[in-house]
């Protein structure tokens, strides 16, 4: 029986984003820094993290709490062993209409058709830059733009919708928006801008490193003009555009300058199985430990949706400059964005 969760302000669960590693290849330096994701530091080992049997227990009662999309996360997903049978049971869940990965794209190329067979049908690559030196030194010198046009292209060769994220710093890759832009509207893949946010304690981040969702829009507006389109779903995260005589689309999340907090209905589990409901919790609710300790399926629910309705989260909203890195915020290679 499905229910319609609903939190202290009214949004219902309707998204769950689980985070299946807490590994990456890259190093992005607002995620990841080197200096402190080193050869030394403690990554979770595989029996603290959920397997397979777990995500897919977990979904099932989160779906039956009203939960209709999923997203794929991580650090970088496709580092998990087998992920293409982890996106087939998932996709078998019924009541699940949409599933989607979130990744840096650089081992695209070799698992976009094991991924379609699986019934995944989109795919969303971070990509920061065309230039590959200024991507070396946004990913912590491992990636190579090169791999990951071949990972879209394989994607979308495999069948796949591909959208790009391009997180946009001040000082940093300003200068390859137009570049971005144009790339990807030349290849009908659908590039968001995201602005710098404040996630996790170690990227040191600071209000005036972030490039606003104006600034933004007035840069490509000067070169592509653009209009407005309207949301596909509502809470929908990116802010719709459109290039003017095309039907190219680009989008902007903006969740800093124009946050939207009161239309959240996203939950998130991390890798070793902790329930957030907010991308910057400080806390989250072990669920791992809850599975692992037999309880039945009903009193796991029931935990998840007495956490659900008691939701007060709306951190955007409050954010401010001093904000920075004091509460212990959950890291965004646990969470996965
Ligand atoms: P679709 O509409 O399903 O394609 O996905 P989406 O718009 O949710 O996109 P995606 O999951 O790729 O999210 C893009 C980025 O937006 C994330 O990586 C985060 O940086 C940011 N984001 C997503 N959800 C939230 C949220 O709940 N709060 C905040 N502050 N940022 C978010
Ligand atoms: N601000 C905005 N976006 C971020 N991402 C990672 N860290 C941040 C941050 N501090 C993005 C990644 C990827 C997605 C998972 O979240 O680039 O697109
Ligand atoms: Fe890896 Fe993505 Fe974090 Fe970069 S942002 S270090 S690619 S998980
Ligand atoms: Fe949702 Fe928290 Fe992001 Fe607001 S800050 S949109 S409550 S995840």
């Amino acid at each position: 029986m499905k229910h319609t969760e609903l939190d202290q302000l009214k949004r219902p669960l309707r998204d769950l984003r689980i985070s299946v590693t807490d590994r990456c290849n890259f190093r992005c330096r607002y995620c990841m820094p080197e200096e402190i994701f080193g050869s030394n530091y403690p990554f979770l080992q595989n029996d603290k993290i959920l397997s397979f049997d777990e995500i897919e227990k977990l979904s099932r009662m989160f779906v039956n709490l009203g939960v209709k999309k999923l997203r794929i996360t991580g650090g970088e997903p496709l580092l998990r062993k087998n992920l293409p049978e982890l996106i087939e049971r998932l996709n078998k869940i019924e009541g699940v209409e949409d599933i989607g990965l979130t990744t840096n794209g650089s081992l695209l190329k070799k698992f976009s058709c094991d991924l379609f067979k699986a019934g995944l049908t989109r795919v969303t690559v971070s990509l920061d830059s065309l230039d590959e030196e200024s991507f070396a030194s946004l990913n912590g010198n491992r990636g190579k733009v090169k791999t990951v046009l071949e990972g879209i292209q394989a994607a979308s060769d495999a069948g796949m919708e591909v959208k790009v994220n391009m997180v946009v710093q001040k000082g940093k890759n300003e200068q390859d928006i137009i570049p971005m832009a144009k790339y990807f509207k030349e290849r009908n893949h659908i590039l968001r801008f995201i602005e710098y946010m404040d996630v996790g304690n170690v990227n040191g981040w600071r209000l005036n490193e972030v490039v606003s969702k104006k600034e933004i829009l007035n840069t490509i507006h000067n070169v592509l003009p653009l209009e407005p389109i309207e949301a596909n779903y509502p809470g929908e995260v990116a802010t719709r555009y459109r290039y003017l005589n095309s039907n190219q689309e680009v989008g902007i999340i903006s969740s800093v300058t124009e946050t939207f907090c009161s239309s959240c209905t996203r939950a998130r589990i991390s890798a070793e199985g902790k329930f957030y409901t907010c991308l910057f919790a400080t806390q989250g609710y072990d669920l791992r430990e809850l599975i692992r300790s037999r309880n039945s399926d009903k009193e796991i629910t029931d935990k998840i949706s007495s956490i659900w309705q008691n939701r007060l989260d709306r951190y955007s909203e409050g954010r401010s400059n001093q904000t920075k890195t004091h509460s212990k915020k959950i890291e965004m290679s646990h969470i996965g964005g």
